[in-house]
Order: structure tokens, then C-alpha cells, then sequence
């Protein structure tokens, strides 16, 4: 009766029973995976952001379905920010970013088509391309101490098939935390020219540098490619605010296909036309308060990491690899534990929740991913039980 792109969900996972008995037991945990941003005691401004989110404006029903044109000027300001000269006509809003990979699944490819995804990766990805009867082939991005991670751009390319829709890249990379390099950038615009795909590139952690960012990091890739390139953000991580819902698909690289996509966009969600009204009135006002709460985020991130650094170098077997950007850190222990083995066992143990690498497709055992967002406290003594 039921369609088989749902079919995973009949076969829950170890980590998730255990998780589900510990929460009917009502044990508090330690939660290291926690990227709810409106969880960790961020302080917001929470009258501007009511304020906001009730302009009388929000009353009206005016559906478009690019979204508000004061909105796209907002966000296409956004873009001139960071010296990318956008136009609103190039900015097309959806309910989310998640959501934004449907449409552009749906703009792409038919069922059985195929888009490259990056591993390690986030997990979502699969699954939204899966949704739309699309294949994930994924393509490796390696890691090594002194250059950090980088796509592997050969096996990428051998991996394009006369299906192959679109490349996938997310910039900083979940979990890995790494940008795209203006090099890999350059290689992947030419390779998307060549075969005629479609480049797309998810940058909701842009905006969060770490201490180990490259100096020469793409603010943007919006604008700076010849291939059609669709440039994905919203405000759950640009602004902290998932709650609020909204999404944003930028369309850039040459011109015809830019205007042959927007107008196929445009059709597409004209039939969802999912986007509320409050936000869309929000958008300017909400947009401009996003440095107050990213300050808070990039110090809380900064803080966790560096604790975690000194507390690993005093061991001889855990590991804290390179973070450019993003919210997570990725660290590497040598021992002879399995990694679902190591996060059972911390759950079981010491009620503290990290991942393993292998939710991320990590290619081998060894890898734990933990959110840099929690507060200090937590964090500290969450992973204080895992370097244990
Ligand atoms: C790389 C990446 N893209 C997209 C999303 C989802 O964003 P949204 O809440 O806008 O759907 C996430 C959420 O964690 C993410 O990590």
C-alpha cells in the first residue's frame, strides 16, 4: 500500500530504541547532537522578532510565488553584502531549505536521475533526493592533517553517468565543517558546463567561521560560476530562528538558463505557495538582527571547540579534526571499540548522546560527530565522558 521511497522507516536503528527507553525512563541527558538553536540559551531579541513577525501586513493575503519582492530585495541586499551583485529576480523563497532541495529535485530530474552528494555528509540529503524518486550516488571528500578536507574531484567526475542531474556541495560541509575552495569551485563549475548539470550549493553554516577557516573562503559562490547554479540558505541557521520557517533558492550562472530555470520555478511553486505571510513581512527586520545572535553562536562554537582541543591533546588516542566552519566537530578515536559499540555504550552509561560517523557515511569506524551549540556546561560534561 505504501510507496517505497518511505520504506526505511519500518527498521528502527539501536541508538534510536535506547534513546526512546531513556526518554520514557525521563532521564535528563547529555545531548551532544543538540542543533536546535532556540535550546541552547542563546539570547535573542524577542521583542524586535514578535515585532517582527506581526506587522499588519502579515494580515493580507497577497500570494506570490517568488515570495514578497520586498523580501527578495532584502535577501538579494544579503548577497551585495558579501559582494555578490544578485538581483531580487534571482531569489525565489521556500518554507525551508529542506524543502528547497524538493523543488529543485522536482526542476531537475525525473525519477531514476541521479545527483551527486558529498560524503562525509549530512544524512538528509539521500533522503530528500529519495523523496522525489531521484538517486544519491555520493562522491568522497578525503581529509588529511595538514590541508584539512577536500573533494575528491576525480572520483567525483567518474561518478557522472549520462543520468546525472546536478552536484551537490554544502559549504561549510555538515559535519565536516569544510568550505568549498575557489580551486574545487572552478573544477566543478567547468565539469557542470561541460555536462550540462546543474551545480548546487547549500550554505547554511556559511556565516559561522571558525578560527581554522581559510583566508580565501567563498562568502558566496552566488555569482561567481558559468554553470547554472542554484545557492541555498534560510533562516534555521542564518538567523537561529528554524521555528520561523523560510527558505531561499538563489539561481545564478549564465543567463538564458537562469532565466529558463526561474520560470520553471516560478511554475513549480505556484502550486505550493508554502511560504507564510508573517514571515515574508519579517524578513528585512529579522535579517537585520542576525549579528547579535551569530556573535553568540560563532563564541559558544569557539569555546566548545577549543575545550574539547585541550582536552583531547591530553590524550593519546582522541582527535579533534580541522573545523573551517559550521556548527559540528568531528573527532577521531583510535581504539578498539566499534563506533555504535562507543555510542551505545556513552548512552547507556553516562545518558550522554553523541553520533557516529557512520550516520554521516564516514567510510570507516572511528569517528564520533558532536554539536559544538550546547551550552558549556553540558558540553563539557558530555564530553568529558567520551575522551574517558
Ligand atoms: C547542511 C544543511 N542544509 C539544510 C539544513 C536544513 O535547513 P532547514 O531547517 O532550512 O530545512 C540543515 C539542517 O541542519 C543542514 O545541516
Amino acid at each position: 500500500m505504501f510507496s517505497q521511497r518511505i520504506e526505511w522507516h519500518t527498521t528502527p536503528n539501536a541508538l534510536g530504541e535506547l534513546l526512546a527507553r531513556k526518554k520514557d525512563a525521563g532521564r535528563p541527558l547529555l545531548d551532544l547532537t543538540q542543533s536546535n538553536p532556540t535550546r541552547v540559551g542563546l539570547e535573542y531579541d524577542s521583542e524586535a522578532i514578535l515585532t517582527a513577525l506581526a506587522r499588519p501586513g502579515a494580515l493580507v493575503y497577497e500570494p506570490d510565488p517568488r515570495g514578497r519582492p520586498q523580501a527578495l530585495e532584502a535577501i538579494a541586499a544579503y548577497y551585495h553584502g558579501l559582494g555578490c551583485p544578485l538581483g531580487a529576480d534571482q531569489i525565489f523563497l521556500t518554507a525551508s531549505t529542506s524543502e528547497a532541495y524538493g523543488f529543485l529535485f522536482k526542476l531537475l530530474a525525473d525519477a531514476g536521475d541521479e545527483v551527486l552528494i558529498p560524503t562525509p555528509g549530512y544524512p538528509l540529503l539521500a533522503y530528500l533526493a529519495r523523496f522525489e524518486g531521484v538517486r544519491a550516488v555520493s562522491y568522497p571528500t578525503r581529509y588529511d592533517e595538514t590541508n584539512g578536507w577536500a573533494i575528491d574531484l576525480e572520483v567525483l567526475e567518474a561518478l557522472v553517468t549520462p543520468r546525472t542531474r546536478a552536484v551537490l556541495a554544502v559549504s561549510p560541509n555538515n559535519p565536516t565543517g569544510a568550505y568549498l575552495k575557489p580551486a574545487e569551485l572552478a573544477v566543478l563549475d567547468d565539469l557542470c558546463a561541460r555536462r550540462d548539470l546543474a551545480l548546487v550549493v547549500d550554505e547554511v553554516f556559511a556565516d559561522y567561521a571558525g578560527p581554522q577557516a581559510p583566508p580565501q573562503r567563498l562568502g558566496t559562490v552566488a555569482g561567481r560560476t558559468r554553470c547554472l547554479t542554484f545557492v541555498l540558505n534560510g533562516f534555521s541557521k542564518l538567523v537561529a530562528l528554524p521555528q520561523v520557517k523560510l527558505g531561499w533558492i538563489a539561481v545564478t550562472g549564465q543567463a538564458t538558463k537562469v532565466r529558463a530555470a526561474g520560470q520553471r520555478l516560478e511554475a513549480l511553486l505556484d502550486f505550493y505557495l508554502s511560504v507564510a505571510s508573517p514571515v515574508q513581512h519579517a524578513v528585512e527586520p529579522l535579517l537585520a538582527g542576525r549579528h547579535a545572535v551569530q556573535r553568540q553562536i560563532v563564541a559558544r562554537l569557539d569555546a566548545n571547540e577549543r575545550w574539547l582541543r585541550q582536552q583531547a591533546a591530553q590524550t593519546a588516542h582522541c582527535h579533534v579534526l580541522r573545523r573551517e566552519g559550521g556548527w559540528y566537530a568531528v573527532m577521531e578515536i583510535r581504539d578498539a571499540l566499534g563506533d555504535e559499540a562507543r555510542v551505545l555504550g556513552l548512552l547507556e552509561r553516562h545518558n550522554t548522546l553523541v553520533h557516529p560517523g557512520f550516520f554521516y557515511d564516514f567510510q570507516r569506524e572511528g569517528f564520533v560527530v558532536l554539536s559544538l551549540l550546547p551550552p558549556p556546561g553540558i558540553f563539557q560534561a558530555g564530553a568529558a565522558h567520551l575522551l574517558a
